[in-house]
């Protein structure tokens, strides 16, 4: 299949030549583009792109898509998402907006353990039928290339479970998708006093079908005072590691207890959330493999302060910006609104933003040397904008729908 978008307004993404790293510093707001644009794209990939005077000819025209006054940038590639969950906690909500606390709602049916009983009752077909709803609606937002966390299931048979679902979705959809092994997100209620015992179930019982069966690419650990302590976060890492998963850590969301440091140690490919971070944490993402994933939106629902992405930036960090879609803290799967907030509340620069969403995004999943940017070669997924003025209008009016068509991997969702 072959599909020429003429007269593209701006295209923007245009690949430097940076290989499958992540952009940092200064160059996150380099952004190469070309006005009055084609773009041709045949089969899977990307084939050429140029200014219009330099257009193929002799493409029928019912493979034609007129772009005039039009964007087309990279599709969005989501590193950190929990899309697999069995019901909305919108019920939870409502009872924190009218003031009750953490442990009253709990006593409720709020919060992780409560998302995992429901999803150990719920069957694997029903799962995957309402994940691959909400799979086509982030598609449909413009996300090409996602991340799926287990870790609501906490017991073996729910995390693999998950995970199945997780492969059932990647084998399904046109969408690129990694699948990390989240089975530390929080300790069951049985083994609240029992860690030892849980650690050893993740260890013996889940990591060795998980590897056999490669059902996961990667290892993470929700670090956190009430959840997984530093020691028992490295613990779980190195035996994912074992195991050939690396390392993604939620780090530094409520606390700073050295989960991001603890990441850079071990090559984690990234530290997640970084709400709460202090000099050493950002100093020591400078000029790491390491890339810092920042979820604006998980920080505006919580009402937490946003992440320090400036300092983050300016100091030479490499950065990513994802969703954490999840029933908890973030029930929402759109980029556009991620983008929009990075730039409205931590004061990234729409450039920035949009890089640190595409290309520091698939770096983030270790897909950059085929996604996140507009180059001959890589995987054509692509959003093609509504008729807008400029690439900074896009988070400027937040809020609004400024998608006309997304593509993945060659193919109109
Ligand atoms: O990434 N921080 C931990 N986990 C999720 C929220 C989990 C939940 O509340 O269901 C997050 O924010
Ligand atoms: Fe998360």
């Amino acid at each position: 299949m072959t599909t020429l978008f003429r007269n593209i307004r701006i295209l923007a993404g245009i690949d430097r030549g940076i290989g499958d790293q992540p952009l940092r510093g200064s160059d996150l707001a380099k952004m190469t583009v070309i006005e009055n644009a084609w773009l041709l794209v045949e089969d899977k990939v990307i084939a050429g792109f140029g200014p219009m005077d330099t257009a193929p000819a002799g493409i029928p025209e019912k493979d034609v898509v007129d772009a005039t006054g039009r964007l087309v940038i990279p599709a969005w590639c989501d590193s950190h998402t929990h899309l697999v969950f069995a019901e909305s906690r919108e019920h939870e909500f409502i009872d924190k907006l009218k003031g009750l606390t953490y442990a009253e709602i709990a006593a409720k049916g709020g919060g992780i353990l409560n998302s995992a009983a429901k999803l150990n009752a719920m069957s694997e077909d029903e799962l995957f039928r309402l994940a691959w709803i909400r799979l086509q609606e982030a598609a449909k937002s413009g996300t090409a290339a996602i991340e799926i966390k287990s870790g609501y299931g906490l017991t073996v048979e729910g995390e693999l479970k998950m995970l199945r679902v997780i492969r059932r979705l990647r084998e399904k959809s046109r969408l690129t998708i990694k699948a990390t092994f989240l089975g530390a997100h929080a300790y069951p209620a049985a083994f609240k006093q029992d860690h030892e015992g849980y650690l050893r179930m993740i260890e013996e019982e889940m990591l060795p079908v998980i590897a056999t069966d490669h059902l996961a690419e990667y290892i993470d650990v929700f670090c956190e005072a009430g959840f997984f302590s530093l020691e028992e976060t490295e613990r779980v890492c190195r035996a994912g590691m074992a195991n050939g998963l690396k390392p993604k850590i939620h780090a530094n969301q409520l606390s700073h207890m050295g989960a991001v440091e603890l990441g850079v140690a071990l090559g984690a490919v990234s530290v997640d959330h970084l709400e709460s971070m202090d000099e050493a944490a950002i100093q020591s993402l400078v000029n790491a493999g390491t890339i810092g994933t920042l979820l604006p939106s998980a920080a505006f629902f919580l009402r937490m302060p946003f992440q320090p992405a400036r300092q983050l930036i300016d100091a030479g960090a490499a950065i990513a910006l994802a969703s954490d879609f999840n029933p908890g803290s973030s029930p929402s799967s759109n980029m556009n609104l991620v983008v929009a907030m990075a730039c409205i509340q931590m004061k990234m620069l729409p450039e920035e933003a949009i890089n640190a969403a595409t290309l520091n995004g698939a770096a983030a999943m270790e897909l950059a040397s085929d996604h996140g940017s507009i180059k001959p070669g890589k995987i054509a997924s692509i959003i093609m904008t509504r008729p807008v003025p400029s690439l900074a209008y896009l988070p400027y009016a937040f809020g609004s729908n400024h998608i006309e068509k997304v593509m993945v991997a060659g193919e109109f969702v």
